[in-house]
């Protein structure tokens, strides 16, 4: 039924990452079109001026909403940004004609409720070649690249950068208002017990959430360090960002391995235009990413989000 696909397309959308999980969106249905929108209420007004990560997060859930219609077997008809004059409505989409769902659907739509961020180290298991490839090939497929750190050299660039971003707003206020206090009823903001009180010492630095928790810190490796870019920097790409990451980030999930962020640096304009020139050869990055294998502790991971009911119109 088309229906059940839409509401189980919506309910996936709310799974999406977002930064600082604000869950920046709102989703109607017209028929059978669901309408994805940016909550620009819930924009970081200094890290995010443009709405960029906004829009990202965004981007995610529609992916969502396309893998879960398509794994229902209806081919998702999607248009990005269909009507100038509302800006905030990011994109419709619509089951189209019926389709049988082909096996990375299948794969990456049972992903969905089982990702979750991670915020440590790894184990020093090495996430396979092959595997960086494939996850290569699914941001592709969005249109958006995905650059494996090649180099000591870029790698060491990295972690400097994203640690003078950490240090030039180490309390950082914006941070510290998504940050979930340990037992709050808050359905969204960084939940306390999804990161170590002592940050691993991975090179990257975490984001400061001000509580955290106990954690195993045997886990001290970086892992795969990837940026992800795109050949402009227009709404559309930041959308685009979005589907890829959620694409690349599922994909990865089903091979067993997690992705941790430390985006600081791109929320600090001059940064983010020193890696664009130095180390993406002009493209502009969109997020920075460790991947890795970890002791399963992320899977019990508590994950908040806002009921559909508080995001549907
Ligand atoms: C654009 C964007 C930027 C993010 N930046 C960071 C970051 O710098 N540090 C971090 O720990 N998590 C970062 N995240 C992950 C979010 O905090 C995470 O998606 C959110 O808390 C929801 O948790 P979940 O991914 O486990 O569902 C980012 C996510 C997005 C979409």
């Amino acid at each position: 039924m088309r229906s059940e696909a839409i509401h189980a397309a919506l309910k996936a959308a709310t799974w999406a990452p977002s930064v600082h999980n604000s869950q920046p969106w709102t989703f109607a249905v017209a028929g059978e079109e669901i309408c994805v929108r940016a909550d620009a209420d819930r924009k970081l007004r200094v890290g995010d001026h443009a709405g960029r990560e906004m829009l990202i997060g965004c981007g995610a859930a529609l992916f969502n909403i396309r893998t879960v219609l398509r794994d229902r077997g209806w081919a998702p008809v999607t248009r990005i940004l269909p009507d100038p004059d509302r800006p905030n409505l990011l994109a419709t989409v619509r089951p189209g004609e019926a389709v049988t769902p082909d096996e990375t659907t299948r794969l990456l739509s049972g992903e969905i409720e089982r990702r979750r961020t991670h915020r440590a180290g790894f184990t020093t298991l090495p996430v396979p070649d092959k595997l960086i490839e494939a996850l290569v090939r699914q941001a592709a497929a969005e249109n958006v690249k995905l650059v494996p750190a090649g180099d000591e050299a870029a790698l060491r660039m990295l972690a400097a950068v994203t640690q003078a971003a950490q240090g030039a707003r180490p309390q950082d206020p914006e941070v510290r208002r998504w940050a979930r206090p340990p037992d709050s009823p808050r359905k969204d903001g960084v939940p306390a017990d999804s990161y170590p009180r002592e940050p691993a010492d991975t090179g990257f630095p975490q984001r400061d959430y001000a509580w955290g928790t106990e954690t195993d810190q045997s886990m001290a490796a970086t892992g795969v360090v990837a940026i992800m870019t795109t050949r402009g920097d227009s709404r559309e790409e930041w959308i685009a960002t979005g589907q890829a990451l959620q694409r690349v980030l599922l994909y990865a999930c089903a091979y067993g391995v997690s992705a941790a962020f430390h985006t600081q640096a791109l929320e600090l304009p001059h940064l983010r235009e020193f890696l664009r020139e130095e180390l993406c050869s002009g493209a502009y990055p969109q997020m920075i990413m460790r991947l890795g294998f970890t002791f399963d502790v992320s899977r019990s991971v508590r994950r908040v989000r806002r009921p559909l009911s508080e995001v549907l119109d």
